[in-house]
């Protein structure tokens, strides 16, 4: 059995399509154990509660240095027993003790195909505004590994989504996920677990 703890800090539209994946039978020896909030009050929160899953929340805002967001959510994860971290849509950094710990057991999804619109500040729509402001064509979505830099751990599965000239940064935001994220991340999870 995988124990698996889902990182959050908004929506959760990620966490559902795990949640989904899971209670089909498709997360192989996978099992959703933990979600784990930056945020208070998350809506991922309540994904996770309807799916009975166990829920906590370490807000970063009450943690005045990085290093110490750090050491608490490495000591959740580790009382857990958690074997794989997944990063959907969690907005603080992963700091280096937590990836120090879970060394080529933590994966991110990204919003785009990296190495594009990727790095320090380019997270949520930001990613697809400057997608959008560059004139690409393609985009996408990345499932990688998670290292010590931003969005820069090794690639595990990438698919390529067209830009409309009708896009705004909100509706390519939308159909990034639906086509590509949604799709890749429970597939980048049952692979591991297999
Ligand atoms: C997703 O698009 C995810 O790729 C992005 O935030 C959104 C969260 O949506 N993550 C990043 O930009 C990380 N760099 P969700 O909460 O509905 O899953």
């Amino acid at each position: 059995m995988t124990k698996i703890a889902v990182l959050v800090s908004g929506g959760g539209t990620n966490l559902q399509a795990l949640i989904d994946a899971w209670k089909k039978g498709s997360l192989e020896n996978g099992e959703l154990s933990l979600v784990v909030s930056s945020v208070a009050g998350a809506f991922a929160l309540e994904r996770a509660q309807k799916a009975g899953i166990k829920t906590i929340t370490i807000e970063r805002k009450n943690y005045k240095k990085a290093e110490e967001f750090d050491k608490v959510l490495t000591s959740v994860l580790s009382e857990h027993q958690i074997n794989l971290v997944v990063l959907a849509g969690f907005l603080s950094v992963v700091g280096p003790q937590t990836v120090k710990t879970f060394k080529n057991k933590i994966i991110n999804v990204h919003p785009s195909l990296i190495p594009s619109f990727c790095g320090k500040g380019f997270y949520g729509t930001h990613v697809h505004k400057a997608a959008l402001e560059y004139g690409v064509k393609i985009t996408g979505a990345t499932v990688h590994y998670v290292n010590d830099v931003i969005d820069g751990g090794q690639i595990i599965l990438q698919k390529a989504v067209d830009v409309l000239v009708s896009d705004t940064p909100e509706t390519l935001q939308q159909r990034v996920m639906q086509e590509a994220e949604w799709v890749l991340l429970p597939q980048a999870v049952a692979m591991i677990c297999k």
